[in-house]
Protein backbone atom coordinates (compact mmCIF):
# COMPACT_ATOMS: atom_id res chain seq x y z
CA UNK A 1 0.00 0.00 0.00
CA UNK A 2 2.73 2.29 1.17
CA UNK A 3 4.87 1.29 -1.53
CA UNK A 4 2.37 2.34 -4.32
CA UNK A 5 1.68 5.63 -2.54
CA UNK A 6 5.35 6.04 -2.98
CA UNK A 7 5.07 5.56 -6.80
CA UNK A 8 2.30 7.80 -7.53
CA UNK A 9 3.70 10.42 -5.59
CA UNK A 10 6.93 9.76 -7.24
CA UNK A 11 5.11 9.31 -10.80
CA UNK A 12 3.53 12.87 -9.60
CA UNK A 13 6.76 14.53 -9.04
CA UNK A 14 8.36 13.53 -12.29
CA UNK A 15 5.69 14.99 -14.14
CA UNK A 16 5.82 18.09 -12.60
CA UNK A 17 9.82 17.97 -12.91
CA UNK A 18 10.81 19.97 -16.31
CA UNK A 19 13.78 20.08 -18.74
CA UNK A 20 14.45 22.65 -21.85
CA UNK A 21 17.54 23.03 -22.48
CA UNK A 22 20.07 23.38 -19.96
CA UNK A 23 17.59 24.20 -17.40
CA UNK A 24 15.71 21.70 -15.29
CA UNK A 25 13.17 22.66 -12.73
CA UNK A 26 10.50 21.13 -10.46
CA UNK A 27 7.70 22.63 -9.32
CA UNK A 28 6.63 22.32 -5.20
CA UNK A 29 4.86 24.42 -3.18
CA UNK A 30 6.04 27.54 -1.60
CA UNK A 31 8.14 26.92 1.90
CA UNK A 32 9.21 29.85 4.17
CA UNK A 33 12.71 29.97 3.26
CA UNK A 34 10.95 31.22 -0.17
CA UNK A 35 10.18 34.30 1.38
CA UNK A 36 12.72 37.18 0.58
CA UNK A 37 12.51 35.82 -3.16
CA UNK A 38 9.26 35.29 -3.54
CA UNK A 39 8.81 39.15 -2.56
CA UNK A 40 11.83 40.31 -5.00
CA UNK A 41 10.46 37.97 -8.04
CA UNK A 42 7.48 39.77 -7.57
CA UNK A 43 8.75 42.97 -7.36
CA UNK A 44 11.12 42.16 -10.06
CA UNK A 45 8.06 41.08 -12.53
CA UNK A 46 5.79 44.12 -11.63
CA UNK A 47 7.99 47.09 -11.81
CA UNK A 48 9.69 45.41 -15.09
CA UNK A 49 5.63 46.12 -16.91
CA UNK A 50 6.54 49.86 -16.22
CA UNK A 51 8.79 50.53 -19.22
CA UNK A 52 5.87 48.52 -21.66
CA UNK A 53 3.10 50.69 -20.01
CA UNK A 54 5.40 54.04 -20.57
CA UNK A 55 5.94 52.82 -24.12
CA UNK A 56 2.05 52.24 -24.83
CA UNK A 57 1.44 55.68 -22.93
CA UNK A 58 3.67 57.58 -25.19
CA UNK A 59 2.33 56.21 -28.49
CA UNK A 60 -0.89 57.45 -27.53
CA UNK A 61 -2.18 59.64 -29.87
CA UNK A 62 -3.69 62.28 -27.49
CA UNK A 63 -0.17 62.08 -25.41
CA UNK A 64 1.95 62.12 -28.87
CA UNK A 65 -0.66 65.79 -29.27
CA UNK A 66 0.11 66.99 -25.49
CA UNK A 67 3.93 66.88 -26.65
CA UNK A 68 3.88 68.36 -29.80
CA UNK A 69 1.44 71.33 -28.31
CA UNK A 70 3.75 71.91 -25.33
CA UNK A 71 6.66 71.36 -27.70
CA UNK A 72 4.83 74.56 -29.73
CA UNK A 73 3.57 76.44 -27.02
CA UNK A 74 6.59 76.41 -24.98
CA UNK A 75 8.71 77.75 -28.63
CA UNK A 76 6.38 80.15 -29.43
CA UNK A 77 6.33 81.68 -25.60
CA UNK A 78 10.05 81.38 -25.33
CA UNK A 79 11.52 81.25 -29.03
CA UNK A 80 13.77 78.62 -27.72
CA UNK A 81 14.30 75.09 -28.97
CA UNK A 82 15.95 74.22 -25.69
CA UNK A 83 13.39 75.39 -23.43
CA UNK A 84 10.88 73.65 -25.95
CA UNK A 85 12.51 70.55 -25.86
CA UNK A 86 13.08 70.48 -22.31
CA UNK A 87 9.17 70.76 -21.93
CA UNK A 88 8.49 67.80 -23.76
CA UNK A 89 10.88 65.73 -21.86
CA UNK A 90 9.51 67.18 -18.32
CA UNK A 91 5.91 65.84 -20.24
CA UNK A 92 7.47 62.57 -20.83
CA UNK A 93 8.99 62.42 -17.38
CA UNK A 94 5.86 62.73 -16.14
CA UNK A 95 4.72 60.20 -17.94
CA UNK A 96 7.42 57.92 -16.94
CA UNK A 97 6.93 58.61 -13.62
CA UNK A 98 2.71 57.80 -13.71
CA UNK A 99 3.89 54.62 -15.12
CA UNK A 100 6.29 53.79 -12.26
CA UNK A 101 3.41 54.71 -9.93
CA UNK A 102 0.87 52.66 -11.12
CA UNK A 103 3.14 49.69 -10.59
CA UNK A 104 4.97 50.78 -7.70
CA UNK A 105 1.77 51.78 -5.92
CA UNK A 106 -0.22 48.47 -6.15
CA UNK A 107 3.36 46.32 -5.40
CA UNK A 108 3.61 48.82 -2.15
CA UNK A 109 0.27 47.63 -1.46
CA UNK A 110 0.76 44.02 -1.62
CA UNK A 111 4.10 43.78 -0.19
CA UNK A 112 2.53 45.61 2.86
CA UNK A 113 -0.57 43.17 3.00
CA UNK A 114 -0.83 39.88 1.18
CA UNK A 115 2.86 39.55 0.37
CA UNK A 116 3.78 40.43 4.21
CA UNK A 117 2.40 36.83 5.38
CA UNK A 118 2.40 34.32 2.46
CA UNK A 119 1.46 31.59 4.62
CA UNK A 120 -1.50 33.22 6.13
CA UNK A 121 -2.91 34.76 3.49
CA UNK A 122 -1.93 31.88 0.39
CA UNK A 123 -1.02 28.36 2.04
CA UNK A 124 -3.07 28.38 4.76
CA UNK A 125 -6.55 29.41 3.71
CA UNK A 126 -8.74 26.24 2.64
CA UNK A 127 -8.75 25.51 -0.64
CA UNK A 128 -5.68 27.21 -1.61
CA UNK A 129 -1.97 27.11 -2.98
CA UNK A 130 1.26 28.82 -3.70
CA UNK A 131 3.80 26.90 -5.80
CA UNK A 132 6.82 28.28 -6.95
CA UNK A 133 9.29 27.02 -9.90
CA UNK A 134 13.07 25.94 -8.60
CA UNK A 135 15.75 24.93 -10.27
CA UNK A 136 17.16 21.45 -10.09
CA UNK A 137 20.87 20.13 -10.37
CA UNK A 138 21.75 19.32 -14.34
CA UNK A 139 24.26 16.71 -13.35
CA UNK A 140 22.93 14.76 -10.29
CA UNK A 141 25.96 12.75 -10.26
CA UNK A 142 28.28 15.88 -10.20
CA UNK A 143 25.79 18.05 -8.68
CA UNK A 144 27.10 20.43 -11.51
CA UNK A 145 25.14 22.87 -12.79
CA UNK A 146 23.46 24.97 -9.98
CA UNK A 147 19.84 24.25 -8.47
CA UNK A 148 18.07 25.46 -5.74
CA UNK A 149 17.06 28.87 -7.32
CA UNK A 150 13.51 29.57 -6.86
CA UNK A 151 12.42 31.23 -10.37
CA UNK A 152 8.59 31.43 -10.49
CA UNK A 153 5.37 31.63 -8.37
CA UNK A 154 1.85 31.19 -9.18
CA UNK A 155 -0.55 30.76 -6.18
CA UNK A 156 -4.29 29.93 -5.98
CA UNK A 157 -6.87 31.56 -3.80
CA UNK A 158 -10.43 30.39 -2.70
CA UNK A 159 -12.74 33.06 -3.87
CA UNK A 160 -14.44 35.56 -1.48
CA UNK A 161 -17.14 36.21 -3.72
CA UNK A 162 -18.29 32.89 -5.05
CA UNK A 163 -17.60 29.63 -3.20
CA UNK A 164 -16.81 27.99 -6.88
CA UNK A 165 -14.43 29.67 -7.88
CA UNK A 166 -10.93 30.81 -6.96
CA UNK A 167 -8.45 33.01 -8.34
CA UNK A 168 -4.74 33.14 -10.07
CA UNK A 169 -2.17 35.76 -8.57
CA UNK A 170 1.56 36.03 -8.47
CA UNK A 171 2.27 34.75 -11.73
CA UNK A 172 5.84 35.86 -12.45
CA UNK A 173 8.66 34.03 -13.72
CA UNK A 174 12.73 35.33 -13.32
CA UNK A 175 13.22 36.99 -16.95
CA UNK A 176 16.60 35.73 -16.92
CA UNK A 177 14.56 32.03 -17.54
CA UNK A 178 11.89 33.43 -19.90
CA UNK A 179 10.50 31.26 -22.82
CA UNK A 180 11.62 27.98 -21.13
CA UNK A 181 7.91 26.66 -20.60
CA UNK A 182 8.02 27.65 -16.70
CA UNK A 183 5.02 29.69 -16.44
CA UNK A 184 3.29 27.44 -18.78
CA UNK A 185 4.28 24.09 -16.35
CA UNK A 186 3.03 26.51 -12.96
CA UNK A 187 -0.54 27.24 -14.91
CA UNK A 188 -0.64 23.72 -15.68
CA UNK A 189 0.05 22.47 -11.94
CA UNK A 190 -2.51 24.93 -10.24
CA UNK A 191 -4.96 24.70 -12.89
CA UNK A 192 -4.73 20.47 -11.29
CA UNK A 193 -4.82 21.65 -7.95
CA UNK A 194 -8.32 24.23 -8.61
CA UNK A 195 -9.61 20.82 -10.41
CA UNK A 196 -9.01 18.56 -7.47
CA UNK A 197 -10.35 21.17 -4.78
CA UNK A 198 -13.52 20.80 -6.98
CA UNK A 199 -13.78 24.20 -8.09
CA UNK A 200 -15.82 24.96 -11.62
CA UNK A 201 -14.12 28.33 -12.27
CA UNK A 202 -10.76 30.24 -12.24
CA UNK A 203 -10.34 33.57 -12.46
CA UNK A 204 -7.28 36.35 -13.14
CA UNK A 205 -6.67 39.66 -13.66
CA UNK A 206 -4.20 41.20 -15.72
CA UNK A 207 -3.06 44.70 -17.52
CA UNK A 208 -2.99 44.95 -21.47
CA UNK A 209 0.82 45.78 -21.41
CA UNK A 210 1.28 41.95 -19.92
CA UNK A 211 0.88 40.53 -23.55
CA UNK A 212 2.90 37.86 -22.73
CA UNK A 213 1.12 36.61 -19.53
CA UNK A 214 -2.62 37.08 -21.99
CA UNK A 215 -0.78 35.10 -24.76
CA UNK A 216 -0.42 32.19 -22.04
CA UNK A 217 -3.79 32.41 -20.29
CA UNK A 218 -5.66 32.63 -23.75
CA UNK A 219 -3.30 29.27 -24.91
CA UNK A 220 -4.46 27.72 -21.73
CA UNK A 221 -8.01 28.07 -22.56
CA UNK A 222 -8.77 31.42 -20.24
CA UNK A 223 -10.80 33.46 -22.03
CA UNK A 224 -11.25 37.51 -21.36
CA UNK A 225 -14.44 38.06 -19.98
CA UNK A 226 -14.94 42.22 -18.59
CA UNK A 227 -12.30 45.12 -19.52
CA UNK A 228 -12.41 48.11 -17.36
CA UNK A 229 -10.25 50.84 -16.80
CA UNK A 230 -8.01 51.08 -13.59
CA UNK A 231 -8.64 54.17 -11.06
CA UNK A 232 -6.34 54.21 -8.22
CA UNK A 233 -7.42 57.71 -6.86
CA UNK A 234 -4.70 59.71 -9.29
CA UNK A 235 -7.30 59.77 -11.64
CA UNK A 236 -6.00 62.84 -14.27
CA UNK A 237 -2.87 60.78 -14.50
CA UNK A 238 -4.49 57.72 -14.82
CA UNK A 239 -6.32 59.13 -17.23
CA UNK A 240 -2.91 59.98 -18.93
CA UNK A 241 -1.80 56.27 -18.88
CA UNK A 242 -5.63 54.81 -19.38
CA UNK A 243 -4.33 51.30 -18.12
CA UNK A 244 -6.89 48.84 -19.20
CA UNK A 245 -7.60 45.53 -16.88
CA UNK A 246 -8.44 42.82 -18.44
CA UNK A 247 -10.79 39.85 -16.18
CA UNK A 248 -10.18 36.83 -17.67
CA UNK A 249 -12.29 33.11 -16.89
CA UNK A 250 -11.08 29.70 -17.27
CA UNK A 251 -14.29 27.06 -16.93
CA UNK A 252 -13.33 23.55 -16.07
C1 LIG B 1 4.12 36.10 -18.39
C2 LIG B 1 5.26 35.28 -17.86
C3 LIG B 1 4.87 34.68 -16.50
C4 LIG B 1 5.59 34.14 -18.85
O1 LIG B 1 6.56 33.28 -18.29
P1 LIG B 1 7.41 32.26 -19.18
O2 LIG B 1 7.96 31.21 -18.27
O3 LIG B 1 8.39 33.01 -19.99
O4 LIG B 1 6.30 31.63 -20.13
P2 LIG B 1 6.38 30.21 -20.88
O5 LIG B 1 7.78 29.96 -21.36
O6 LIG B 1 5.78 29.15 -20.02
O7 LIG B 1 5.46 30.48 -22.15
C5 LIG B 1 4.16 29.93 -22.25
C6 LIG B 1 3.39 30.67 -23.34
O8 LIG B 1 3.18 32.04 -22.94
C7 LIG B 1 3.25 32.90 -24.08
N1 LIG B 1 4.41 33.78 -23.95
C8 LIG B 1 5.36 33.77 -23.01
N2 LIG B 1 6.25 34.77 -23.19
C9 LIG B 1 5.84 35.43 -24.29
C10 LIG B 1 6.33 36.57 -24.99
N3 LIG B 1 7.42 37.23 -24.57
N4 LIG B 1 5.65 36.99 -26.07
C11 LIG B 1 4.53 36.36 -26.49
N5 LIG B 1 4.01 35.26 -25.87
C12 LIG B 1 4.66 34.80 -24.79
C13 LIG B 1 3.41 31.99 -25.27
O9 LIG B 1 2.12 31.61 -25.71
C14 LIG B 1 4.13 30.79 -24.65
O10 LIG B 1 3.97 29.60 -25.36
P3 LIG B 1 5.06 29.23 -26.51
O11 LIG B 1 6.41 29.43 -25.89
O12 LIG B 1 4.75 27.81 -26.81
O13 LIG B 1 4.80 30.18 -27.62
C15 LIG B 1 6.55 36.14 -17.67
O14 LIG B 1 6.82 36.79 -18.88
C16 LIG B 1 6.46 37.18 -16.57
O15 LIG B 1 6.80 36.91 -15.43
N6 LIG B 1 6.00 38.40 -16.90
C17 LIG B 1 5.94 39.53 -15.95
C18 LIG B 1 4.91 39.35 -14.87
C19 LIG B 1 3.51 39.19 -15.42
O16 LIG B 1 3.09 39.87 -16.35
N7 LIG B 1 2.76 38.27 -14.78
C20 LIG B 1 1.37 38.03 -15.11
C21 LIG B 1 0.53 38.48 -13.98
S1 LIG B 1 -1.19 38.52 -14.44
Amino acid sequence: MEASHTTKRAKRASALQKQTGALSFHIRPYEDKDFHRVRELFCQGMMGLARPLFYSTVSRPSNLLIMVATLALIYICTSSLLAAIGGVMSVLLALYYCCWFAYSSYVTAMLNSQMANIREHFVERPGSCFLVAETTCCDETTGRGGGGDVVGTLALVSSTQDPGACEMFRMVVDDRYSRRGIASCLVDAVLQRAREHGYRLCQLKTTMVQRPAIALYKKKGFVITKEALYTNGHSFFMLLIKLIIYEMEYVF
